[in-house]
């Protein structure tokens, strides 16, 4: 076994808490330049529930594989989303009174009608999903 000084066990830990830092910092840039994306999509369409239980102006937030799917009822249709925020992954909800999708995160907000970023430091649009009305039930499937 070798015996160490203690300038070289100082200059060891200096180098450890050196690369720890150095993930530390790097590790949100990285996330930045690559956003958070929806990674698995069911292979069947998922139940939202009964349209008549959705009224306009209201949404509903579902379990769509391992992420959840953000459904809203807009004047336009329905409308749904991943609801995992493109900047940091954090689940988006809908505001009703803003009329506008809101990552409370880093206050991201998105726009209704097409998942776009209407401000804030999300980098991407929300992932549009399929919806449909079969039998009264709501359905989301895949990806647009
Ligand atoms: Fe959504 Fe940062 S994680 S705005």
């Amino acid at each position: 076994m070798t015996n160490i000084t203690r300038q070289q066990f100082l200059a060891l830990v200096k180098r450890l808490l050196s690369a720890v830092g150095a993930v530390a910092i790097l590790g949100p840039v990285l996330a930045y330049f690559f956003p958070a994306r929806l990674e698995e999509i069911p292979s069947e369409p998922v139940l939202v529930g009964a349209k008549d239980d959705l009224p306009v102006g209201q949404s509903k937030t579902v379990r769509f594989g391992r992420y959840p799917a953000l459904i809203i009822h807009t004047p336009d249709g329905l409308r749904a989303y991943s609801a995992v925020c493109t900047h940091f992954a954090c689940i988006v909800k809908w505001d009703p009174a803003l009329g506008q999708i809101v990552c409370p995160c880093h206050e991201g907000y998105f726009n209704p009608a097409d998942g776009a970023v209407i401000s804030g430091p999300p980098p991407e649009p929300l992932t549009g999903l399929a919806v449909e009305v079969v039998g009264g039930q709501i359905y989301v499937g895949g990806t647009l």
